[in-house]
């Protein structure tokens, strides 16, 4: 076993602060370097975790020069924008242990058009979909959709990357419209756009990792990507989790053979095997799991739920994909069930800019209470104190043996806190199907 590791990780939300407490449970782990990283991920540390904001995420020239600086044994690129960029390829070229797909296979996600089509290609069930680059011409196909079935459920999806805001739903001739007049606004990203049908079901996120042969299933979780509760308002990266996914356990087999086998199969038998961690974005339709999409990272918040359960040495676990070693190398992971809630600036995802600056209160309380875990995102530290500095601040993790006490202890936690100005947003329903699933069986 090798000793004395220093570990690279490319990212700088709760995720990556997630990934970084990995890190620091490994024996082999000496020093951690998260860039460009938050402030709060370096906050009372066990080992030396330190961040370096002198890179961005959008340039691998700036990350390499990161790497060059502290000569990491591991690189961990963790965010997607650095994976769409070539950060590991870069990374590989100069020498370093880079974690993560290369910008080739990554295109499963920032290629949301390529990715429909691999699934097509390799018979991985997914909802029809039709892919466009002029609005009139897609107007059109919506129309005729409509003139068919007036209060259809259609999605319209950019097909780059967009922080996960670039899914806009619509259940009417009007909506459908509109969000096809929106995908200018996502740039680059929403130049070609999909048209896809809605599904009707419970939607989960299952993980595997790769060495790009060999893969291991983790454990699943269920976002909820709304900002407002019972799945209202816009689109979010995300405002809380649960793992495990309860609606994925009956449906597990059929998940691992349809949406992670083929997928990791098909990417090797195309020459883009996928090294990292494959995150499938699925939906159950009347018992059936069907992929709506791939990304090639952990999901966030759905890591702060899913890799504190990994049991096994994560650095290890980590070299083992790198040396092609994965099948050899068991994966043990608890039974217990942890919620995340997700506390964020008001006005996110649209307009938070009045909440930056503003202090947070509580988080030093909500630290020390049992069965909790505080990740951060959006937070500066000054002498000790938090200050609000994006949209999604931190997530706070409850964990226990299920979901009646998982959850009250991620809630009691937020309880305690506060943002200057009544300027804290959180979802008050994080976990509710599994609350009445619970109480179903009693
Ligand atoms: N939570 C959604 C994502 O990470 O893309």
């Amino acid at each position: 076993m090798a000793e004395d590791l220093t570990v690279l990780i490319i990212g700088s939300g709760a995720r990556e602060h997630t990934i970084s407490r990995a890190y620091e449970n490994s024996p082999q782990v000496r020093k951690i370097i998260v860039a460009p990283g938050n402030d709060f991920i370096g906050y009372k540390r066990q080992k030396e975790v330190i961040t370096d904001k002198s890179c961005s995420l959008k340039n691998p020239n700036s990350i390499l020069e990161i790497a060059k600086k502290y000569k990491p044994d591991i690189v961990d690129v963790a965010q997607d924008d650095a994976l769409a960029a070539g950060t590991v390829d870069l990374l590989t070229q100069n020498g370093f242990r880079a974690f993560g797909p290369t910008k080739h296979a990554s295109m499963v996600e920032w290629d949301k058009q390529w990715s429909r089509n691999f699934m097509e290609r390799h018979g991985i069930p997914t909802p029809q979909f039709r892919c466009f680059n002029s609005e009139e011409q897609a107007k059109t196909y919506v129309k005729g959709l409509y003139e068919q079935e007036p209060s259809k459920l259609l999605y319209v999806k950019a097909t780059g990357l967009c922080a996960g805001k670039g899914a806009l739903k619509s259940k009417s001739l009007e909506e459908a419209v509109t969000n096809i007049e929106k995908m200018k606004l996502f740039g680059d990203a929403g130049k070609t756009f999909l048209v896809e049908e809605g599904l009707i079901g419970e939607e989960f996120s299952c993980y595997a990792i790769s060495d790009g042969n060999n893969y291991k299933i983790l454990k699943s979780a269920q976002d909820n990507k709304t900002v407002f509760n019972f799945d209202d308002g816009d689109q979010t990266g995300g405002m809380g989790a649960v793992s495990p996914a309860q609606v994925t356990a009956p449906i597990s087999k059929e998940i691992e053979e349809q949406l992670i086998a083929k997928a990791i199969n098909g990417m090797n038998r195309e020459r883009i095997p996928f090294v990292g961690v494959l995150y499938v974005g699925g939906i159950a339709v009347n018992g059936k799991p069907m992929n709506i999409e791939y990304n090639a990272r952990w999901g966030d918040p759905e890591c702060q739920v899913v890799l504190p359960s990994i049991k096994t040495d994560y650095a290890e676990i980590v070299l083992s994909c790198l040396e092609g070693r994965l099948d050899r190398t068991e994966i043990e992971q608890d039974n217990k069930t942890r919620v995340c809630v997700v506390g964020a600036s008001r006005g996110y995802p649209n307009d938070y800019k009045a909440v930056k600056g503003k202090r947070i209160y509580g988080l030093e309380k909500a630290m020390t209470m049992k069965g909790v875990t505080v990740f951060g995102a959006g937070i500066d530290v000054r002498d000790g104190k938090f200050y609000a500095n994006g949209g999604r601040l931190y997530g706070i993790v409850g964990e226990g043996d299920d979901i009646l006490e998982a959850r009250p202890n991620a809630y009691s936690a937020m309880a305690h806190t506060f943002i200057e100005g009544n300027n804290l947003h959180y979802r008050t329903d994080i976990g509710w199907r599994d609350v009445e699933r619970f109480l179903r069986k009693l």
